[in-house]
């Protein structure tokens, strides 16, 4: 993977005519230190958030050696850039050859928000004795951007009943939920922990671990959330009140991986206030597509100035589908034209992770980009500097070499 100091010199560079994905592994390694030295227990990064193997490199290289899978696939390939991780299978709905993979690869740690799910595991496993289990709470509709309420979680009688089914196979127990993705609000983290509690003295069982998920948020336009130590107070005071003795985890993906990675599109056509651009809701602009989420956005045309006031705009992507369509608003100098290219930020959590094939339009073109490293972007030669993909930040910044 080559090396930038920006992204305007890799427009300089390569002056790329389809998107290229930009992985900040600075951010990455500030995010994963930041959870690691705050959490009070243990950080799981969420594969699913972004499973680029050189991003999940540069996690590991920060410390983070705990994970949370949701399929075979990610069981395998985070099994195999990992062999001594913990693997944590979270995802409450599995199939059965998942699981059986899953054990044989030394998965010990399974969620579960059903009976027939629970019967499962234990078929599937061989009525294994060494199993850890997580019974997935469903929490109500809360403040967070991307509501998880609907789909998952066991409610009152069901989570009590799978508890004490659980703690009858299991060698550990524990609890888990989601409080939704892009949580605004850290007093749900405690109500969440208030929740489970309830539930605890009603099934009237030990449990050992206490998941509190993900949901942590980052900024985007328009959606500035609370500052992050008021969200680990939160889960710090419930959990130190109401489970004194237990064990912590936590799962983040956006948190970790969100300011860790960037696209830089190009502008095809602009029609009025619409940009045409090479990247969209079939690629990595889904949330914006799908949810209306806006972007940090930032012009670049490497020849010359860009002028005028910021204005909005609203992005087609390159498929022939009307739902590609990006409605924003984007921030993004008057004159912007054809020819130009932008940079679209906080998208290394969901970002690259979401890109199809559809109608041909699919790049996995990747750069670094390490700001604190002194370099020389002369498009003719030497340009890129060639490092090893998963070498972490710090070792980069002190190689040394050009
Ligand atoms: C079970 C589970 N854990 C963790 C995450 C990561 O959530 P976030 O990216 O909001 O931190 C998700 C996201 O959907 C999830 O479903």
């Amino acid at each position: 993977m080559a090396v930038f100091a920006d992204a305007d010199a890799v427009v300089r560079t390569l002056r790329p005519d389809v998107p290229v994905t930009c992985i900040y592994p600075e951010k990455l390694r500030e995010n994963a230190e930041r959870f690691l030295s705050v959490f009070p227990g243990q950080v799981l990064y969420a594969v699913k958030s972004n499973p680029d193997p050189r991003v999940m490199r540069y996690l590991y290289g920060a410390g983070i050696r705990h994970f949370d899978v949701a399929s075979a696939e990610e069981v395998t390939t985070t099994r195999s850039l990992f062999p001594k991780a913990r693997l944590s299978f979270m995802h409450p709905v599995k199939s059965r050859s998942a699981i059986a993979t899953a054990y044989r690869l030394g998965v010990r740690d399974y969620a579960l928000d059903s009976a027939s799910e629970l019967l499962k595991i234990v078929e599937e496993t061989g009525s294994a004795r060494d199993l850890n289990l997580f019974v997935r709470v469903a929490l109500p509709k809360g403040n967070a951007a991307y509501d998880l309420s609907g789909k998952f979680g066991a409610h009152e009688e069901d989570a009590v009943t799978l508890l004490q089914a659980a703690r009858r196979v299991a060698a550990r127990v524990g609890l888990c939920f989601h409080v939704g993705s892009q949580c605004m609000e850290p007093a749900a983290y405690a109500t969440a922990i208030e929740r489970v509690r309830a539930l605890v003295d009603r099934a009237g069982v030990v449990v050992d671990i206490l998941d509190v998920g993900g949901g942590f948020p980052v900024s985007y336009p328009g959606l500035e959330p609370p500052a992050f130590g008021l969200y680990m107070d939160a889960i710090q005071n419930a959990a130190q009140h109401l489970f004194p003795a237990i064990e912590l985890w936590c799962e983040p993906g956006r948190a970790l991986a969100g300011s860790g990675g960037s696209v830089i599109v190009k502008v095809e056509l602009r029609r009025g206030h619409t940009l045409y651009i090479n990247d969209g809701t079939y690629g990595s602009l889904f949330d914006a597509g799908s949810f209306g989420w806006r972007y940090p956005v930032r012009a670049i045309r490497p020849d010359s100035a860009l002028a005028g006031a910021l204005e909005p705009f609203s992005f087609f992507g390159p498929t022939c589908d009307t739902v590609d369509y990006m409605k924003g608003p984007f921030m993004l100098p008057a004159d912007i034209a054809e020819g130009d290219w932008i940079e679209i930020g906080q998208l290394g959590a969901y970002g690259a992770a979401m890109r199809t094939r559809f109608n041909g339009f699919y790049s996995d073109e990747t750069v670094a980009i390490v700001p604190s490293r002194a370099y020389d972007d002369t498009p003719t030669g030497g340009d890129a500097i060639s490092i090893t993909d998963h070498l972490p930040a710090r070792q980069i910044a002190r190689s040394g070499r050009k």
